[in-house]
C-alpha cells in the first residue's frame, strides 16, 4: 500500500519551539483525518469487498454448486418389439407396462450401483420414460434423465461419462428388450427444457427443484382422518370462490384452462363473472388466481337424484404449470378400479359436520367401495347409479365433507395421478355405512372430450 507522505507532514516553524498543550490534539486530529484519505479508504473498502466476495464464493460453491442438476434426453432403438397403436395413449396398459419396463432398464440406481462412478460423483436422480415412436427397426424410445451431483469437470466430460456408463450398462445387462447399441445418444438439455418436458405430462408431482414427489410421502403421513397437504402435493386442486362469498367448492385442473368440478356447485350462481379460481395449498394467500370465463353444466344433471353431477369451468387466462400448479390425468373410459383400491380425496372443506371452510388444503386416504355394497339396504339403498362411485370406509371416520364438493378423488398409478371421482354427495360426513359418493369420472370421459377436446 502506498501513501503520499507529504500529506501527513505538519509544517513546523524553524528554531526551538514550545508547544502549547492545546496544539497537540490538533496535530493528532489532523493525522487521523489524513490517515483515512480517499485512496486509503478506497483500498480498504476494496479489501473488505474482496474478502466478503471470497466468503460468498466459498459458501455458494458448497451449497449451490454441490447440488447442480444436469438434464439429458437419452434416445435409443429397441429392435425386438413392434410399435403398437396404444403406445400413443399414456393411459393404456401397453404404454404403462412398457414404460415401466424401460424405466427399470435405464434406471440410474441400477446403473450406478454397478460402477464406482457413484462414489466419485454421488448422484441423485430422476429418470422417466418419455415417448415411444415407430421406427423401421422396431421402436424408438426417448427417456429423460436428471442427475444431481457436484459439478466437477466440464458439462461435456460429464455427458460423455454418463453416456459411456449407460452404454456399458445396457451392453452387459441381461435385458428383456434388445437395444440397438449404436443408436444410443445422450443429449444435454437445459433446466427450462426439462421443466417444459415435465410439464407436458399430466398427474406429475414435483418439488420446487424438479425432483419427483414420491407417492409414499402422502400415504406415510396418513394414519386416520385428514392431514394438511404439503406444497406441491396436490397441484391440480383448485378452490372455486364466489367473489362476495368466498370458497364454495373444490375443482381439479385438467388442462391449463379447464377445471372439472361438480354441477351442484353452481346451483346458487351460474354467472361465470361472479366466480374466481385459486390454486395452492392455502386459500389465502393463493399461489395463483384466475377469473372464470365459462361454466358448462352437464345437460342431464338432476338435483333430486344427484345424477350427472359434473361441470366444467374455463379460466379466462391460462395458468403456467409449476410444482404448485399442475393438471391431473383423466383416466381412460375403460379403466376399472377394484373395490378397496386406495385413493385420496383432497379439499378445503369442513372437518366436522357443518363446520367452517379450512384455509389449509387437507387430504384423506379412502378406499373404493363396490356399487353393490354401496347400494345395500343398510347403506344407500339403491341410490347409487352407474355414474357414481362410492369411497370411504364402512366404519366411517374418514370422509370428504361440506365444502369439498367438486374436488378431486385421485388414484396413483406408479407416481402418475388420475382423477377418478368428483366429490358429490353423502349422508352427513364420515358416518358408519354412509361413505362419500363421487361422480364416476370414467363414465363422463366422452362428455369431457366433447366439451373441451381433452
Ligand atoms: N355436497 C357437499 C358439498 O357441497 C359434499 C358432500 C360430500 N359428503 C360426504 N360425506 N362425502 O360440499
Amino acid at each position: 500500500m502506498r501513501v503520499d507522505e507529504s500529506s501527513l507532514m505538519v509544517q513546523l516553524p524553524s528554531g526551538p519551539v514550545e508547544f502549547s498543550e492545546a496544539d497537540y490534539p490538533q496535530v493528532e486530529y489532523q493525522r487521523r483525518q489524513q490517515f483515512w484519505d480517499p485512496i486509503r479508504l478506497a483500498l480498504f473498502t476494496l479489501a473488505i469487498v474482496v474478502i466478503i466476495g471470497i466468503a460468498i464464493g466459498i459458501v455458494t460453491h458448497f451449497v449451490v454448486e454441490d447440488d447442480k442438476s444436469f438434464y439429458y434426453i437419452a434416445s435409443f432403438q429397441v429392435t425386438n418389439i413392434k410399435y403398437k397403436e396404444n403406445y400413443g395413449m399414456r393411459t393404456s396398459r401397453e404404454f404403462t407396462q412398457r414404460s415401466h419396463q424401460i424405466e427399470r432398464m435405464v434406471s440410474p440406481i441400477e446403473i450406478f450401483k454397478r460402477t464406482s462412478f457413484i462414489l466419485s460423483v454421488f448422484c441423485l436422480f430422476v429418470c422417466f420414460f418419455l415417448l415411444f415412436s415407430p421406427d423401421e427397426n422396431g421402436v424408438n424410445i426417448l427417456v429423460v434423465l436428471m442427475f444431481r451431483y457436484p459439478s466437477t469437470g466440464s458439462a461435456e466430460r460429464i455427458r460423455t461419462k454418463i453416456e459411456n456408463i449407460l452404454y456399458q450398462s445396457l451392453k452387459t445387462k441381461q435385458l428383456p428388450l434388445t437395444i440397438d447399441k449404436p443408436s444410443l445418444t445422450l443429449t444435454s438439455i437445459d433446466s427450462k427444457k426439462m421443466r417444459n418436458l415435465l410439464n407436458s405430462r399430466c398427474g406429475i408431482r414435483m418439488t420446487s427443484s424438479n425432483m419427483p414427489l414420491p407417492a409414499s410421502t402422502s400415504t406415510e403421513r396418513i394414519v386416520q382422518g385428514r392431514e394438511t397437504a404439503m406444497e406441491g402435493e396436490w397441484p391440480w386442486q383448485a378452490s372455486l370462490q364466489l367473489r362476495d362469498a368466498g370458497h364454495q367448492c373444490g375443482a381439479s385442473l385438467i388442462s391449463n384452462t379447464w377445471l372439472l368440478t361438480a354441477a351442484h356447485c353452481f346451483r346458487k350462481n351460474k354467472d361465470p363473472s361472479q366466480w374466481i379460481a385459486t390454486f395452492g395449498t392455502t386459500i389465502a394467500p393463493p399461489a395463483v388466481q384466475r377469473n372464470v370465463g365459462k361454466i358448462i353444466l352437464h345437460e342431464n344433471y338432476r338435483r333430486e337424484t344427484n345424477e350427472n353431477d359434473i361441470a366444467l369451468a374455463q379460466l379466462t387466462t391460462r395458468v403456467e404449470f409449476s410444482n404448485v400448479v399442475q393438471r391431473v390425468c383423466l383416466p381412460d373410459a375403460s379403466i376399472k378400479l377394484t373395490p378397496k383400491t386406495s385413493v385420496f380425496v383432497t379439499g378445503f372443506g369442513s372437518i366436522v359436520d357443518d363446520g367452517p371452510t379450512q384455509n389449509k388444503l387437507r387430504q384423506a386416504r379412502v378406499e373404493t367401495i363396490s356399487t353393490d355394497v354401496c347400494n345395500r339396504k343398510d347403506v344407500y339403498d339403491g341410490l347409487i347409479t352407474s355414474g357414481m362411485l362410492c369411497a370411504g370406509f364402512m366404519e366411517g371416520k374418514v370422509d370428504a365433507c361440506k365444502g369439498d364438493s367438486g374436488g378431486p378423488l385421485v388414484y396413483d398409478n406408479h407416481d402418475i395421478w388420475y382423477l377418478v371421482g368428483i366429490v358429490s354427495w353423502g349422508q352427513s360426513c364420515a358416518l358408519p355405512k354412509k361413505p362419500g359418493v363421487y361422480t364416476r369420472v370414467t363414465q363422463y370421459r366422452d362428455w369431457i372430450a366433447s366439451k373441451t377436446g381433452i
